[in-house]
């Protein structure tokens, strides 16, 4: 049985921590989902991580449900949130609508996140209306990292902070079912936090949240170009790949790899006759077990 919104939803009156990371591919999210993580984001830092965008600007909404269809195809019990892309959502309400709906009908999310707080409310509220859940997103929108002028922390003044409050107050409102909340002082999180009864996932916002979400290549330590001050590395998976790459490369150079372990046979017969030009079929042994199958 798949998560449901009400089943995250009650973790936070369970005061039980919600871990959620983002996943881009059938491979990794069917790893997070077997460990159960329940919340899986298809996140537009795909652009940056997977596709090797220096923003999340270029991402496109063919790319995103691209992947939002592999990911969903690996997690059949976390409950998937698609990200909707730059300018995907802001022009107006039905092309939200329409690109929103691409995600669950198409992608096969159970969710979409969006980006921003009153100024995307009424389309909050029109998507929730029509029957699709919204996770919303403030503090560092990198969406408008040209507006933010950098990927900066947000809230540090009373101005800001207050806004950021409000904003939290009003995805609440118009029905979101959780808030991401990036790059926010620990503080302030922990009063948005306690100030909502829907639930708080942080990133770079400290630790009171009521869950936390990370990107997952720079949790495994695989994104090199920028790593963020609220990213932690749990493991070097760059360092592995790299040290198992150079040793394939050593093998193949020292033709010490492939041995007859991962070769297969045929009938020695048939080959002598093929040599001699006596054999008149040729009949290769079977794959034992080919991939997929
Ligand atoms: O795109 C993404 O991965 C995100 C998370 C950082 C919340 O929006």
């Amino acid at each position: 049985m798949r998560v449901t919104i009400s089943e995250i939803k009650a973790m936070k009156q369970r005061k039980e921590k919600i871990p959620m990371l983002t996943a881009y591919d059938y491979t990794t999210a069917k790893i997070v989902d077997e460990v159960g993580v329940p919340l899986i984001l298809v996140g537009d830092s795909l652009g940056m991580v997977m596709l090797g965008y220096d923003s999340t600007i270029p991402v496109t909404m063919d790319e995103m449900i691209h992947h939002t269809k592999a990911v969903v195809r690996g997690a059949n019990k976390a409950l998937v949130v698609g990200d909707m892309p730059f300018m995907t959502y802001h022009i107006n309400v039905s092309d939200a609508l329409y690109n929103a709906g691409r995600f669950i009908q198409e992608g096969g999310a159970q969710a979409v996140k969006l980006e921003g707080g009153e100024v995307v409310a009424e389309t909050v509220k029109r998507l929730i209306d029509c029957g699709i859940p919204v996770m919303g997103h403030i503090g560092l929108t990198p969406q408008s990292v040209y507006q933010l002028s950098g990927y900066k922390v947000q809230g540090q003044t009373a101005e800001t902070a207050k806004r950021l409050l409000e904003d939290a107050q009003i995805l609440q409102q118009a029905g979101a079912f959780s808030v991401v909340l990036e790059c926010v002082p620990a503080a302030l999180s922990k009063l948005i936090t306690k100030k909502l009864s829907i639930p708080t996932i942080g990133i770079g916002a400290g630790p009171d949240c009521d869950g936390q979400v990370q990107v997952i290549n720079d949790m495994l330590g695989l994104y090199s170009d920028f790593v963020p001050k609220h990213a932690k590395r749990y493991v070097k998976l760059a360092d592995s790949i790299k040290k198992a790459v150079t040793d394939y490369v050593t093998e193949v150079k020292t033709r010490s790899f492939p041995t007859m372990k991962q070769s297969y046979t045929m009938d020695e017969s048939i080959l002598s006759g093929m040599i001699t030009g006596t054999g008149t079929t040729t009949t290769v042994s079977k794959v034992k077990k080919p991939r997929g199958k």
